[in-house]
């Protein structure tokens, strides 16, 4: 393609981003921000998958019947929100096989709060409470992404994720406000969530190589710190509420700005997470790849049904 032709396309492919028209699948659109949507969203979808592994750890422990259905709803709904991504990225023109081969091979990464231990029963509200509560303060951006298809699946998966939120803080409300062994559970829970959920906003904005370009092609609407700030200022109130503690020493509310200023991130913890190094990395991946192993004659079962509806149809 000729140089001028190309700088015009990118012009007007810029104009269209800010003039907050919604780019589709069909439209031109620069190679590297089809490359980073790509990057980004099976990522996401990576993370749905994978986030499944720590709650299903305890839907058979759960405490009782209901806690039990409520939990296996929210675990099925971040299966379906995988799916939906999986989709989003082939409309970028991924191979679905591809992706889910490179999360099983370690090359793809996924979000780092997955890969802690969920020791009680307390994490599963830690979780949907925190981690469910940073998914929809990153998410509800995501709806007004300049990506059409990834926008869109946004607006349904924040519906769902706001459910995952309440029946988490539910949870840790109904055990802060139990027996003391209850409370010191759910603030055990917090301890061990609260550090790993600020990170789930990625590194500083100062240390992030994609935000600044993924603002400008309005990908991200927000800054990572921005975001991070966000939910600090909405979770500190909410353990008050219930009675917990923030683990952070450093925590104090800044009566000028509005907002609280908390302690410093251990980013050397974050990194060694993010490249594989957690607590549970292994264990997750592996979980997956003999998931897609055990799962094999399912897809050939099908496949083969499809295939002979495939003859019949024709012969007919
Ligand atoms: N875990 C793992 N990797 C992370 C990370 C984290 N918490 N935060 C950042 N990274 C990686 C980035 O992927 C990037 O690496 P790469 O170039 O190899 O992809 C690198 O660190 C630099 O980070 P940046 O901030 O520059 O990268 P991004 O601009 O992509 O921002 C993000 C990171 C904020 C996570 C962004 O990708 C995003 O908003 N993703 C969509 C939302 C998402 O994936 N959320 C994850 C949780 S999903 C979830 O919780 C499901 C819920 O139902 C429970």
């Amino acid at each position: 393609m000729k140089e001028i032709d190309l700088a015009e396309l990118e012009r007007d492919f810029q104009a269209k981003i800010d003039a907050d028209i919604k780019i589709e699948p069909k439209d031109w659109m620069p190679d590297e921000y089809r490359k980073t949507l790509i990057r980004q969203i099976s990522q996401h979808a990576h993370s749905e998958v994978v986030g499944m592994l720590p709650e299903g750890n305890w839907i058979t422990r759960a405490p009782s019947l209901r806690r039990k259905a409520v939990l296996l709803a929210k675990v099925q709904d971040e299966a379906g929100h995988g799916l939906y991504l999986y989709s989003a990225t082939e409309t970028l023109g991924a191979d679905r096989e591809q992706t889910i081969d490179d999360l099983h091979s370690g090359k793809a990464k996924y979000s780092s709060i997955f890969n802690y231990p969920t020791l009680t029963w307390a994490d599963m509200g830690a979780i949907g409470w925190l981690v469910d509560g940073a998914a929809i303060m990153n998410q509800v951006p995501l709806c007004r992404c300049s990506y059409g298809p990834y926008a869109r699946a946004m607006v349904r998966v924040c519906k769902e994720e706001s459910f995952h939120q309440r029946q988490g803080f539910e949870i840790m409300s109904k055990l802060a406000n139990g027996t003391p062994q209850q409370k010191e559970m759910a603030q055990d829970a917090l301890n061990r969530f609260w550090w790993p959920a600020l990170m789930m906003f990625g590194p500083n904005d100062a240390e992030s190589k994609h935000t600044a370009q993924s603002m400008k092609w309005k990908i991200k609407r927000h800054t990572n710190d921005e975001l991070r700030q966000q939910f600090i200022d909405i979770s500190v109130p909410q353990a008050k509420l219930i009675g917990l503690s923030i683990p952070d020493p450093d925590l104090k509310f800044n009566e000028k700005t509005g907002h609280y200023e908390s302690g410093e991130i251990n980013w050397d913890e974050f990194w060694q997470v993010v490249e594989g190094n957690g607590p549970c990395n292994k264990d997750r991946v592996d979980t997956r790849r003999r998931a897609k192993e055990n799962g094999q004659w399912v897809r050939e079962a099908a496949n083969a049904y499809a295939e002979k509806r495939r003859i019949r149809k024709k012969a007919s």
